[in-house]
């Protein structure tokens, strides 16, 4: 088992990685929210079937009043509409303030549940159970829920910490190939803005961390403490945190003008390869490493490019809220392992994806 401790500013918890880490689930439920008495599991339709009875007789042993939302899977139900449900359910329960939501799934779910949690009784426990490669990595971890609103993906939210994460790595076993994929879009992320270390083992490990549970399992890790040191940091995204949108900028565009039916992890992919070719033709970074970044992309069966214009990604930006006044904080990768943040206008970023 291993654990990575995340030292935000509002709050301390752990992230516990490991296979069956499900096991420990009621002894570590107890430590952090004591005199709980009811729980809100909130799971999708491709998970619940897999681990709801699961964990929920896990807790059994706990003694807690135990209720569900279960929305049907997928982004277009990110939305304002299932969270009521859950406040509604659990007003109806009676939750009061020492009761406490579990989110169980992938980044929609965790979101969610952190989303509502925040809100509910202006804010209760949320612990997270994370069962895709992108939450594990990124999603569960550091706090940042929310839900999706016509105008853009995760336009409303609040920063969250849950008081604890537990990362079951027995759970990757079911992901469908095409979502590991998605979630390499994240790791490979890490991997080129911070940490050349890892970037050596995806490449040692040839396109597969798959077969092997106790590789993947310290990968799993390496990319948590690598989230946790920025959020520890960095907690509301003044700074440092701003790194991890490398590639997000453009993907972003790229996944809301499909309709967010393009996964996020393929459209951050993308637009990580349209920003290194940028960063190469600006000359912040070389082509050696360039070729590495994008060969790494291309051993996880990732995509590197985009048919989308250095315009509509401009414009699309433009409307992004990571947007600033008129201003953008726009990411590069320098070298392997060292991100930049900098400023642009839109003629600017224009000017740096078209030259
Ligand atoms: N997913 C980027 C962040 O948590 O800041």
């Amino acid at each position: 088992m291993r654990t990575v401790r995340v030292n935000a500013a509002s709050k301390s918890y752990d992230v516990i990685i490991c296979r069956n880490a499900v096991d420990v689930l009621p002894y570590e439920v107890q430590k952090v929210c004591p005199g709980a008495l009811k729980v809100l599991i909130v799971s999708e339709s491709n998970v619940a079937p897999l681990y709801l009875d699961l964990v929920k007789s896990k807790l059994k042993i706990n003694g807690y009043e135990i209720i569900s939302h279960v929305f049907e899977a997928g982004e277009q139900n990110k939305g304002i509409n299932e969270i009521a449900a859950m406040w509604n359910k659990m007003a109806e329960a009676g939750f009061t303030r020492t009761d406490f939501v579990i989110g169980l799934g992938g980044g929609v779910t965790t979101d969610m549940a952190g989303f509502a949690a925040s809100t509910f009784l202006r804010g209760i426990k949320v612990i997270q159970l994370p069962t895709s490669l992108l939450a594990m990595v990124d999603a569960s971890v550091g706090g940042k829920t929310g839900i999706d609103i016509p105008m853009g993906k995760n336009q409303v939210g609040a920063f969250w910490q849950p008081s604890l994460v537990l990362e079951d790595i027995s759970f990757l076993k079911t992901l469908p190939d095409e979502v590991f994929t998605e979630g390499m879009g994240e790791v490979t992320k890490h991997a080129f803005i911070m940490d050349p270390e890892l970037l050596e083992k995806l490449e040692k490990a040839n396109g597969d961390i798959r077969s092997d549970e106790a590789l993947l399992e310290e990968i799993v890790y390496m990319n948590v403490a690598d989230k946790a040191s920025v959020v520890g940091e960095d907690e509301n995204d003044n700074g440092r945190r701003q790194t991890l949108n490398f590639g997000h900028t453009v993907g972003h565009v790229i996944e809301r003008d499909s309709g967010f039916t393009k996964p996020h992890g393929i459209c951050v992919a993308k637009g990580m390869g349209i920003m290194i070719d940028a960063c190469v033709r600006a000359g912040t970074l070389d082509t050696s490493d360039a070729e590495r970044m994008k060969n790494l992309l291309k051993l996880y069966k990732l995509p590197v490019t985009d048919d989308i214009t250095p315009e509509a990604i401009v414009e699309g930006a433009m409307n992004d809220k990571k947007k600033r006044g008129d201003t953008l904080s726009v990411i590069l990768v320098n070298k392997i392992g060292k991100a930049e943040i900098r400023k642009m206008n839109k003629e600017e970023f224009l000017k740096f994806l078209s030259v």
